[in-house]
């Protein structure tokens, strides 16, 4: 029997080895972290992530050929693959702080892999890492290998939260880089048979390593920058009269440029997006490449910009302040049907309603983390975080907000009552009979609105 070990029990390690032992009952996954906690929780009933559809692949398989541990050493040592899928955040100091991924997690399990190994073993990059890395963790396992011989694929994810089941079971591709060479060759097809068990031979891709390091950067920057590029047009169309739905629509209907990831928003947000574009362009400022750089720096530029425009008008549609006003926040997560808030773009807007001394009452669908903050209050309903408040915001585009009763809510709020609707889900013109005034992203202005100085 194959056995896999994956290093780093998280978004991208639990679903996706859960999905692998799920699709493949001739082999052994093993998931360990050094978190305790996290791996107590993916062995009880509750799993330490929200993720639709997980639950049942994690109890159909789990103690059977799945197992999650703490006994790092143990089943790294056993295994014939061994997946790192550790997290790899922004560093926050020293060279290239605030852009440089911080590889300390990978280097330090490439090190571990290397003390405990005693059989030959393919070492795979699950984790996003800039382009080269493999060079720099062969060299960590090779100084050390004691006679061992070591393959490192690349093998990056390209699922996304909320959709991670769906994604795993049904991938655009699967992509799988390693060394040109005879030993090179025969990891990866060690690698495509385990994909092989449920995805077909022509979606599953192989190139050399570096392409497949920098293609899971180049995906995130081209997916960014599509929502920014949209994004940027929503100020556009906010100045002009024009909708930024009907021109997504328009632009989108192009099969060149087709219609998916054109939902103007009040800014992406997510673990990966600002961190990989930013990894990106430290390594073109690395490689002489300064005019790539800006290029893709732009990216992030349009996405704080959005935000910030975003709290700019709801401050200045509420008689430029919202000092002590009750401001009512729809979701918290960075998008619908997770429960993670990593860099999520309600972090800024409340930041920036705090620092106009809004006072805040959350809602969120998933469970969040409590706060000491003392103007912020995390409620357990949508109706109470509204009822008393001067304006809604929602940022998150949870399905259950479009069907909330907008005319109890309206009842419950202090007059005029505003919806600053930052995913564009609810019906504004609906909302305007009942009352409300209301913001939507890139839409033609109300009459309330377009009377206030232009917000920038
Ligand atoms: P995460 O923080 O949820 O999980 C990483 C886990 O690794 C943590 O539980 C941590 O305790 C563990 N870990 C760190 N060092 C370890 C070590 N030495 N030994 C054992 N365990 C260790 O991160 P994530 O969201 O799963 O992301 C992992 C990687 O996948 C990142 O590089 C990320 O960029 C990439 N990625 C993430 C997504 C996503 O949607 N979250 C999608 C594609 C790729
Ligand atoms: C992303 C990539 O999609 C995935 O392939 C990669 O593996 C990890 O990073 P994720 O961050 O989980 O996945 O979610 P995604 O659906 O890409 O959304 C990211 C952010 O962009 C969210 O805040 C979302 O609300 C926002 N978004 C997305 C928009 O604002 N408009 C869109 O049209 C699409």
């Amino acid at each position: 029997m194959v056995k896999i070990c994956c290093i780093g029990a998280g978004y991208v390690g639990g679903p996706t080895m859960a999905v692998i032992a799920y699709k493949c009952p001739d082999i052994e996954v093993a998931v360990v972290d050094i978190s305790v906690p996290r791996i107590s929780a993916w062995n009880s009933d509750q799993l330490p992530i929200y993720e639709p559809g997980l639950d049942d692949v994690v109890k159909h398989c789990r103690c059977k050929n799945l197992f999650f541990s703490t006994d790092v050493e143990k089943h790294v040592f056993e295994a014939d693959i061994v997946f790192v899928s550790v997290n790899t955040p922004t560093k926050t100091r020293g060279l290239g702080a605030g852009k440089a991924a911080d590889l300390t997690y990978w280097e330090s399990a490439a090190r571990m892999i290397a003390d405990v190994s005693k059989s030959d073993k393919i070492v795979v990059e699950k984790s996003t890492v800039p382009v080269k890395t493999a060079e720099a963790i062969e060299k960590i396992l090779t100084h050390n290998s004691k006679g061992i011989n070591y393959q490192i694929l690349s093998n990056p994810e390209f699922l996304a939260e909320g959709t991670a089941i769906q994604d795993l079971f049904n991938p655009d591709r699967v992509l799988i880089g390693g060394r040109e060479t005879p030993e090179g060759y025969k990891a990866v097809k060690a690698l495509k048979d385990v994909y092989s068990h449920w995805v077909p031979e022509d979606r599953i891709l192989t190139t050399n390593l570096w392409s497949a390091e920098l293609s899971k950067l180049a995906a995130n920057a081209f997916l960014a920058q599509r929502i920014s590029s949209v994004n940027a047009m929503s100020a556009l169309c906010e100045a002009t009269g024009a909708d930024v739905s009907q021109v997504a629509y328009a632009v989108g209907t192009d099969s060149r440029i087709g219609p998916k990831f054109l939902n103007a928003s009040v800014g992406f947000g997510g673990s990966c997006f600002q961190k990989d574009i930013l990894n990106l362009v430290y390594i073109c400022e690395c490689n002489g490449l300064p005019e790539v750089a800006e290029y893709w720096k732009q990216v992030i530029k349009i996405n704080d910009y959005q935000k910030s425009r975003f709290v700019n008008r709801i401050v200045s549609s509420m008689f430029n302040t919202v000092a002590n006003k009750k401001v009512a926040i729809l979701g918290f997560a960075f998008k619908k049907d997770t429960g993670d808030t990593r860099e999520t773009p309600a972090i800024d807007v409340c930041q920036g309603l705090l620092g106009d001394k809004a006072q805040l009452s959350i809602y969120d669908p998933q469970p969040m983390s409590p706060t000491t903050k003392k103007k912020v209050h995390c409620v357990w309903d949508a109706y109470e975080a509204t009822k008393d408040a001067h304006a809604v915001c929602i940022l998150t585009e949870w399905d259950e907000f479009k069907k909330l009763d907008f005319q109890r809510i309206y009842d419950n709020m202090q007059k005029p009552a505003f919806v600053f609707d930052g995913r564009n889900v609810v019906d504004a013109n609906k909302l305007r009979e009942i009352g409300f005034i209301v913001y939507s992203i890139g839409k033609p202005l109300d009459a309330w609105l377009k009377d206030l100085p232009a917000v920038a």
